[in-house]
């Protein structure tokens, strides 16, 4: 198959890149490198570095004719997307359009793309499931989910089909220590440091971590499956952040005290999400457990 991963020099779309390359596609990439790294890009997929916005985009569409787009470029800050909303809509929700119109004028079959837990807000009932009514908090929730209503409205439409991925919180090697859900990259690069790292709030708050390379391979199932339908991609366990501290001593054979800072305002308090709907159309489950995550993760980044 040829692939387009936009955001595919970032750190969720560069292990994508590596699994699709892994398993014999053909893969370009669209990154303006606004958040990427020439050294996550796959020696074996072309670099285009350009803006999704930009106007040039179906040049790139026209030449290589692509089967399947795997969006995964965006605007990825909750505080920038209050700071400044403009900004996050033209990226999310104009850049995403461009991607689309472009996927209707050369064929392209299929869209694979993530939305985010932070459509849910403060949830109502534990786990999340897909059906769990939204409540969005910030614009970057607000972009996330609106591009769900247009892919499903190009496949009405245009027939283009479509899998959304409602990711919980990623992580793993190559995320940045200020990305959404960076709390693992900055524990990593804090711990390694032997300095403890702040926790807002009483640390009693719960995520739900799931590891990059379990996300990759839920976007190889989208490539024949998957379709027309919304997915969690998680674990269905709920993580503190104490305990994820703990982890994280016991990890690196520290014995760090956490310092406690004062709860971050809309931060959400408890969350986990169910994966059983994707388990029931295809089998996918999390491999990696966090423990055996943190480790690839701590191993990362001592490397570097
Ligand atoms: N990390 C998480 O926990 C998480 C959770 C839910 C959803 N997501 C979604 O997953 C996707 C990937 O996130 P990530 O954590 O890998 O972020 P990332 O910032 O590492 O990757 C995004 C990539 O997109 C590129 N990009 C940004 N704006 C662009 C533009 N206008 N044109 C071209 N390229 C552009 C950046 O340079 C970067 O390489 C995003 O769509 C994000 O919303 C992430």
């Amino acid at each position: 198959m040829k692939i387009l991963v936009t955001g595919g020099a970032g750190f969720i779309g560069s292990h994508i890149v590596d699994l699709y390359i892994g398993l014999g596609h053909e893969v370009c990439i669209v990154d303006d490198m606004s958040h990427g790294k020439e050294e996550n890009v796959n020696s074996n997929a072309k670099l285009y570095k350009l803006d999704i916005r930009d106007k040039e985009l179906y040049k790139i569409f026209q030449e290589e004719k692509f089967d399947v787009v795997c969006h995964q470029a965006a605007q990825i800050s909750v505080p920038h997307s209050i700071d400044d909303p403009f900004l996050d809509a033209d990226i999310n929700v104009m850049g995403t359009l461009n991607i689309l119109e472009c996927c209707k004028k050369y064929g392209v079959k299929k869209v694979i793309y993530p939305a985010s837990a932070a459509i849910f807000g403060e949830p109502q009932y534990l786990p999340v499931d897909e059906k769990h009514p939204l409540n969005m908090q910030c614009g970057y929730g607000v972009t996330k989910h609106t591009v769900e209503h247009y892919l499903d409205v190009y496949y009405k439409l245009f027939g283009i089909k479509y899998t959304v991925f409602r990711y919980a919180n990623v992580y793993g090697p190559r995320q940045d220590a200020t990305g959404e859900g960076g709390v693992v990259a900055i524990f990593s690069e804090k711990f390694l440091a032997n300095e403890a790292p702040y926790i807002f709030g009483d640390g009693e708050q719960t995520r739900d971590f799931v590891y990059v390379k379990d996300v990759a391979k839920a976007n190889a199932e989208a490539l024949e499956g998957l379709d027309n339908e919304i997915f969690n991609v998680s674990t269905n366990v709920e993580v503190s952040v104490n305990d994820l501290f703990n982890i994280f001593n016991e990890l690196t054979s520290s014995n760090l005290e956490p310092v406690y800072k004062e709860e971050r305002a809309g931060d959400i308090k408890y969350s986990y999400m169910t994966y059983e709907k994707i388990s029931k159309a295809c089998g996918w489950k999390p491999e990696y457990s966090l423990k055996e995550g943190l480790d690839e993760t701590i191993a990362f980044y001592k490397s570097k």
